[in-house]
């Protein structure tokens, strides 16, 4: 049972990751009560530091690291680390909260969003484990709760526009290589991705399932129905567009009760969570390097009803990949966890 204190021992498990350097930055500025901080990467990094506010904290290497006296662990540094070490923390009794896809889909472990389902963190007493979405997931459903509690989502179709930031530090370098070896003429060799990802888009995000659908797109299927309701049918396409950071989605509901578009207004103006950006005459439309680059909402616009049917809406909805997408909401969770574990 996770036992709710004053201040709290905290690992951070790719900590010099994109993903742990911003764990670190939001833990410092929204004030997470940290009694101390570990931070830790591969033998690597060992010795090399990271920043914690004004602080500098130095790696610690994984390999024969105890969790002594550690409360919370954010882990973020791939599956292989997280199966690996997670069950060493947590029978010291570390409660963790994973950013991989390792434990997502086992039932005894709870997948969680804040703003749509924080109830089920007390779940988290079996295994001693978080799980935090994928960051497509994330922000639909951020953006989604407040359709499905007022008209009931049946169908989803949903394309993703995923930013080099989702692969970590080796994707927004294979970017950035890539734009400079093309502005120069120099010749291109994808390593991160399987094709050109500079100045192109590709159709594919993470591995292929042997039904034709990506990995990625699985997981928008399996963590909807995990998190928001088992009967929501989803089609998802996903792919990865030349943005560094900023996932965007075109996202088509399908519901059980005609949708009132006014109260879809209403209630996206009245959420604390979600940003409507929504003004066509004055050009008002999220984008991800304005609205999905440094920033904590779930920004909604283009929002229209289909031109043929009441209960199929369109929405455009934009988030920081980084931050609501992983960071934010894994601190998001630990909030909630210390709030005891309501
Ligand atoms: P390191 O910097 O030592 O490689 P990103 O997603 O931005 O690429 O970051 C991945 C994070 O996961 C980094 O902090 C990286 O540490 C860490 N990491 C990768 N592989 C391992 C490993 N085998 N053991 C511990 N940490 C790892």
């Amino acid at each position: 049972m996770f036992k709710v204190k004053e201040k709290y021992n905290i690992a951070i498990i790719g900590a010099t990751g994109i993903v742990g350097e911003s764990l670190l930055n939001i833990l410092h500025s929204r004030k997470f009560p940290v009694d101390k901080i570990v931070a830790i990467a591969s033998s690597r990094s060992a010795g090399s530091k990271v920043k914690y506010g004004d602080t500098l904290i130095e790696v610690v290497a994984i390999d024969n690291y105890s969790f002594e006296n550690i409360d919370i662990a954010f882990f973020s540094a791939g599956s292989g680390v997280s199966k690996k070490y997670a069950p060493i923390a947590t029978q010291k009794g570390v409660v963790v909260i994973d950013n991989t896809s390792e434990f997502r889909y086992i039932d005894d472990i709870p997948l969680i969003v804040p703003e749509v389902n924080s109830i089920e963190i007390s779940k988290h007493v079996k295994k001693n484990i978080i799980a935090n979405p994928n960051c497509s997931t994330i922000q639909m459903l951020v953006a989604l709760k407040p359709i499905h509690d007022r008209f009931q989502i049946l169908d989803i179709n949903v394309s993703t526009y995923q930013a080099v930031s989702g692969s970590g530090k080796k994707g927004v370098d294979e970017l950035l290589s890539q734009s400079h070896s093309y502005m120069n003429q120099q010749k291109i060799k994808p390593s991160v991705y399987p094709k050109q990802i500079g100045f192109n888009v590709i159709p594919f995000v993470d591995s292929f399932c042997d039904n034709g659908y990506t990995k990625e797109e699985m997981k928008m299927v399996w963590e909807t129905q995990k998190i928001l309701d088992k009967n929501i049918s989803v089609n998802a396409t996903a792919v990865r567009v030349p943005v560094l950071i900023g996932h965007s989605e075109a996202v088509t509901i399908k519901t059980k009760k005609p949708i009132d578009i006014d109260s879809v207004f209403d209630d996206y103006r009245n959420n604390e969570f979600i940003e409507l950006l929504d003004n066509p005459e004055r050009n008002e439309y999220p984008t991800a390097f304005e609205n999905g680059h440094g920033t904590d909402k779930v920004y909604v616009g283009r929002i229209r009803k289909s031109l043929n049917d009441d209960n199929i809406l369109n929405i455009w909805v934009v988030a920081d990949n980084v931050r609501k997408g992983a960071a934010l909401n894994s601190v998001q969770i630990a909030e909630e966890l210390i709030k005891g574990g309501k």
